[in-house]
């Protein structure tokens, strides 16, 4: 029987394999721990003061309870589930869909089981919204959208959501408006809270003090799962299963720890890039997901004292096998500027043989099951990443289920609290975000003497000097 829990293995950014130039020695390994060790001890204690809510979410009985209430109303009635989010209020929820789902979903009513089809729509880009919308304009009164927003201000959520409200105004009247959204947002305040309480929506929540690419366990990722039948239950089993071994003040337990000081290592080391390669297409979202997470909580201008720093390591999303013919030639040849980070699962849960060999070439390949062969190649690229000395961790999925998949969401949550610890960075705010947002709503005409400022200023800096046009 496989063990249950996901594993990380980190022999292979050792000196011992890849030589000292590149690899970590065990001298090296000590400093780590010691510079570590405490800073486990720092998170727990922020932890214990309040000032880490996400730490908190797998415990909380509140969020599923309300969560499963309202799946057991909608029941039957949604065909249709519709996120309209986007950065932590979009990521978490197609990850954990396309993890913890089957690949044809959303076509097959067999798969499917009687859960709603799901459609997450994280951007204004007007050409797939608008192909979204030519399909479901019949079928409004069987689609429930949740829209979620902390703020309810972000304009990309706020867009879509106007557009969904006018059409179900039109068509189905402040009723049918009234019965196909649910809000998540803000308990108490913001500008979505108060449309939904004048409007009458059925509201979840986004908790206090939970940054949105922290939020996934919360009521913003848990609601669309436990719509299209993913086990919520044994997804918060696993993270807390992973909160006892990440709050472990021994370093060498502590898987959190031992992921954040070697990506802390390889940074002042001249490898400040980070990439996360998934040996399974289940998991390829939560490259995505983790690149949010490392990017947005780590990229920062200024330490904690208010030092600049602007430092970060860039994290990468690749998918084996997909990426051997795209990006490896560069990862093994290119600069050695690269930590690697890849996905493996043991056990797939599905057998597919290849057949019978149609050419004599293909002899060696005849009745190959393809798990193996993805294994063989994740095994191989390994290989070679490591005989050009790349340093590469291994996270081990013994199946990639509701459990494993919540092991590690809190595993990489709290890696990027103690990163931000090692990097001396708030890993919780994203100053930088906001001068684009504020941009974007100048451009769009919101009012007052500040924004109509801030438009001339973005105008002239971006008007099309046609001297550089060809
Ligand atoms: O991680 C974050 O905090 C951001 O990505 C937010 O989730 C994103 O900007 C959306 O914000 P809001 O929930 O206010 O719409």
């Amino acid at each position: 029987m496989t063990e249950s829990k996901i594993r990380l293995y980190y022999k292979n950014v050792t000196a011992d394999v890849i030589g000292a130039e590149h690899g970590i020695t065990a001298a090296q390994f000590g400093d780590l721990a010691a510079e570590t060790g405490p800073l486990i001890a720092e998170l727990n204690q922020q932890r214990a003061a309040g000032q880490t809510a996400y730490r908190d979410l797998p415990y909380n009985e509140n969020y599923p309870a309300d969560v499963k209430q309202l799946v057991e109303e909608l029941g039957g009635r949604c065909e249709n589930f519709v996120v309209l989010g986007i950065g932590g209020s979009a990521l978490g929820n197609i990850a954990l869909q396309t993890a913890l789902n089957p690949y044809m979903y959303n076509l097959d009513d067999a798969q499917r089981n009687g859960r709603p089809r799901l459609f997450v729509f994280d951007n204004v880009d007007p050409v797939p919204f608008g192909s979204f919308l030519d399909w479901v304009g019949d079928k409004l009164d069987k689609t429930i959208f949740n829209v979620i927003s902390k703020s309810g201000r972000t304009i990309e959520t706020a867009a879509q959501f106007m557009i969904i409200r006018k059409l179900l105004l039109d068509k189905l009247g402040p009723g049918g408006l009234r019965n196909q959204v649910i809000a998540t947002t803000d308990k108490n305040e913001g500008t979505l809270r108060s449309i939904s309480d004048e409007a009458g929506f059925r509201t979840l929540v986004v908790p206090d003090g939970v940054g949105g690419r922290f939020s996934v366990l919360s009521d913003v990722g848990l609601f669309s799962a436990a719509m299209c039948g993913i086990d919520i239950d044994s997804l918060l089993a696993g993270a807390r299963d992973m909160d006892e071994r990440v709050s472990c003040e021994d370093f060498y337990k502590n898987p959190a720890a031992i992921i954040a000081a070697i990506n802390w290592h390889y940074y002042n080391h001249g490898k400040k890039i980070s990439v996360m390669m998934p040996y399974s297409y289940a998991l390829k979202d939560f490259a995505d997901w983790y690149r949010q997470l490392w990017a947005e909580s780590l990229g920062k201008a200024r330490d904690l004292k208010g030092k600049p720093v602007n430092v970060g390591p860039t994290p990468v999303k690749a998918l084996g096998a997909t990426d051997q013919h795209s990006q490896v030639q560069l990862y093994r040849e290119g600069p050695n500027d690269k930590l690697f980070t890849f996905l493996q699962v043991e056990n797939f849960n599905r057998e597919l043989k290849t057949g019978p060999a149609p050419a004599p070439e293909l002899g060696y390949l005849a009745d190959k099951d393809l798990g193996v062969l993805y294994n063989s190649e994740k095994k191989a690229t390994e290989y070679a990443l490591l005989e050009s000395k790349r340093p590469c961790l291994t996270v081990t999925f013994p199946e990639v289920n509701a459990y494993t998949v919540g092991e590690f969401i809190y595993l990489f949550e709290v890696a990027t609290s103690i990163a931000g610890l090692l990097f001396k960075v708030n890993a919780y705010d994203q100053p930088a975000v906001e001068l684009g947002k504020e941009a974007t709503f100048a451009l769009m005409g919101a009012g007052g003497e500040e924004y109509e400022e801030l438009a001339k200023q973005i105008r002239s800096l971006t008007e099309v000097d046609k001297k550089f046009l060809v």
